[in-house]
């Protein structure tokens, strides 16, 4: 039995009416969107706006067409920071960054001159809206926070630096890329201004898929531009949404796997979703505290992650444990730094990273044991 935990990564396996549906797009439409004006083209641009519509409702945002497609949650991050952000502004952040928003605010800074203060965190993950308050200064033009570490789970106070944001008249973006699909996200009561959000992870679409949801009326300048279908003889990208921030072809068939993916979300409902993962979590966390050894990081605590749980092996090497579960024991899990090298500095683990499971809607307890019968038999040959 292959047993996949490494659903931080990207989630695995998906609902099977998101193959089908691309699958049949594919073979019996074949359509472009937002170009033709034959019936099957019709048909897809239908499809891609039902797509926007549905995660407009999910994240309880009032226009569709504000909702923008993009590649990843990478670019919606790009797309956000690079299209709002002047020379001179300052920025508020985590010190949970994904790779995706630190690197990005790094190369702004070289590059353009902005500042960035970075609110401090416990080892477990942890901030507070007050940190937060306090690094606010006249030039703070936005606040960017992940909703949930992708090191160490922790889910992070949304709703209170929203409130704080909204207060300062400050922009505020959040990266939903671990929270997306089983934690509710609702922009207006959260006061999120700019939702970065991806297909593939717990929103249990596929890859090429994610988006950023406009919250507001700032203007972003494009990333690209190209064209749009509409409007052709116009030489700069239209200001109207969604085209103003979306060029190219689009990926049709993946948001058509994206729309029955949200599809089966509705259906199992949020809440039972993260009901069923705080389980697991729960049964995890009591399971690997049996093993010889082991170094367990973050909270500990399901009710404040997501289905993330992180550990090290005393005196082994993350890769090392990793490598002999996938090839002894058919465990999958994630080893060395999550690309999130300062949440790694919080627990002291940037050298050497971590072990990392991610947890998701498809496992079920066989699959922690079989975790936990293969650490154990990791340790037993390399005492
Ligand atoms: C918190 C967070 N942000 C951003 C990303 C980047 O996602 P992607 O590589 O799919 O764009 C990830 C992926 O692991 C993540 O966990």
């Amino acid at each position: 039995m292959d047993v996949y935990l490494d659903n931080a990564a990207t989630t695995f396996p998906k609902p099977l009416a998101v193959p089908q549906a691309i699958y049949d797009y594919i073979i019996n439409n074949g359509g472009t969107s937002g170009r033709g004006s034959y019936e099957k083209a019709i048909l897809a641009d239908g499809l891609v706006y039902q797509t926007r519509r549905t995660l407009a409702k999910l994240f309880n945002h009032a226009d569709p067409k504000t909702v923008v497609f993009t590649a990843s949650v990478t670019e919606a991050l790009n797309l956000a920071l690079t299209g709002i952000l002047k020379p001179g502004d300052h920025v508020v952040t985590s010190s949970l960054e994904h790779n995706a928003v630190w690197r990005c605010l790094k190369t702004m800074e070289r590059d353009i001159g902005i500042s960035i203060s970075i609110v401090p965190a416990t080892p477990d993950g942890e901030t507070s809206s007050e940190d937060v308050k306090k690094a606010i200064t006249p030039k703070t033009r936005l606040i960017v926070f992940t909703h949930a570490s992708n090191v160490l789970g922790t889910i992070q106070p949304i709703a209170a630096i929203g409130a704080l944001a909204k207060e300062n008249n400050i922009l505020f973006l959040v990266d939903a890329a671990q929270t997306a699909g089983v934690l509710p996200i609702d922009v207006q009561a959260q006061k999120i201004d700019l939702l970065a959000f991806t297909g593939h992870k717990s929103l249990l679409g596929p890859m090429g898929t994610g988006g950023l949801v406009v919250n507001c009326d700032v203007p972003i300048k494009p990333l690209i531009s190209g064209g749009t279908g509409g409007d052709s003889a116009y030489e700069y990208q239209p200001d109207y949404y969604p085209n103003h921030l979306e060029a190219g072809t689009m990926n049709v068939s993946g948001i058509i796997g994206l729309k029955a993916a949200l599809d089966f979300l509705n259906a199992e409902g949020i809440a039972n979703i993260r009901n069923k993962e705080d389980q697991l979590m729960n049964y995890a966390l009591e399971a690997l505290q049996t093993v010889p050894g082991i170094e367990l990081y973050g909270p500990q605590n399901a009710a404040k992650t997501v289905g993330v749980i992180p550990f090290n092996l005393i005196n082994h090497a993350p890769e090392e444990i990793a490598f002999f579960l996938d090839q002894q024991c058919h465990v999958m899990i994630r080893s060395g730094l999550h690309c999130a090298p300062s949440a790694h500095r919080l627990i002291g683990t940037i050298s050497r990273g971590t072990c990392r499971i991610g947890i998701g809607y498809f496992n079920d307890p066989s699959h922690i044991d079989a975790l936990i019968n293969g650490l154990n038999a990791y340790i037993k040959e390399n005492k």
